[in-house]
């Protein structure tokens, strides 16, 4: 697979993430990468196999091997990183600072791994939270991120993954819900950028 960077191959990509993650989050982070081709051969332009077709495969499959190259780093690299690349930090992100993966991983897709299109750093900055209007692309990652084939079963997982490849929006929608009843549920606040996501994806609620 066609990954879009342009200073490493495939193999020098996937070598350096596997150094960088644990064992679980790499396997999960190749599920997401499958995952988001399978969304974007559904929803792209794959169908009139057009150069635009094979290239939105490969910035899905570029953006889910990356979501989470920030996940698994220790607190001191985190702050190193975030002072070096000057990252600002919400409250938000400094009180959880599990949120942080995501800007910062943007950052260092761009930096570590070569990674110049803006559409695919977008696409991680916006995977844990999700945003209102999102592109093809981040509503892509953000989803193929929670319905990969290795994540924990959900009550809720048979029925988003029924219906992600006819209706992507409503299947959005179904996610930033069951990720407010999760967060509802642990006592943990939610993030202004799930909220004003939930409110727009609301439009796209079926019945
Ligand atoms: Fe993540
Ligand atoms: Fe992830």
């Amino acid at each position: 697979m066609e990954v879009l960077s342009n200073k490493y191959t495939e193999e020098e990509i996937l070598r350096r993430l596997q150094k960088k993650l644990d064992e679980k989050r790499y396997t999960h982070s190749i599920g997401v990468a499958h995952t988001a081709v399978a969304l974007m051969m559904a929803h792209g332009r794959a169908q009139q196999s057009t150069d635009k077709g094979q290239r939105e495969i490969a910035m899905a499959y570029t953006a889910g091997l990356l979501h989470d190259c920030a996940k698994c780093l220790s607190t001191e690299e985190r702050d190193k990183y975030c002072s070096k690349y000057r990252v600002e930090l919400t409250q938000m992100e400094q009180e959880h600072p599990f949120l942080i993966h995501a800007k910062l991983g943007a950052v260092l897709a761009k930096e570590k791994y070569g990674i110049d299109d803006p559409q695919i750093l977008s696409a991680i900055r916006w995977h844990t939270t999700g945003t209102e209007k999102m592109t093809l692309l981040e509503s892509i990652v953000f989803s193929a991120d929670f319905i990969e084939p290795n994540r924990r079963m959900l009550d809720c997982l048979p029925k988003i993954r029924q219906v992600i490849y006819r209706d992507l929006p409503y299947a959005v929608y179904l996610i930033l819900q069951q990720t407010m009843v999760h967060l509802e549920h642990k006592g943990q606040p939610v993030d202004e950028h799930s909220l004003r996501a939930l409110e727009y994806y609301r439009q796209f609620e079926r019945s």
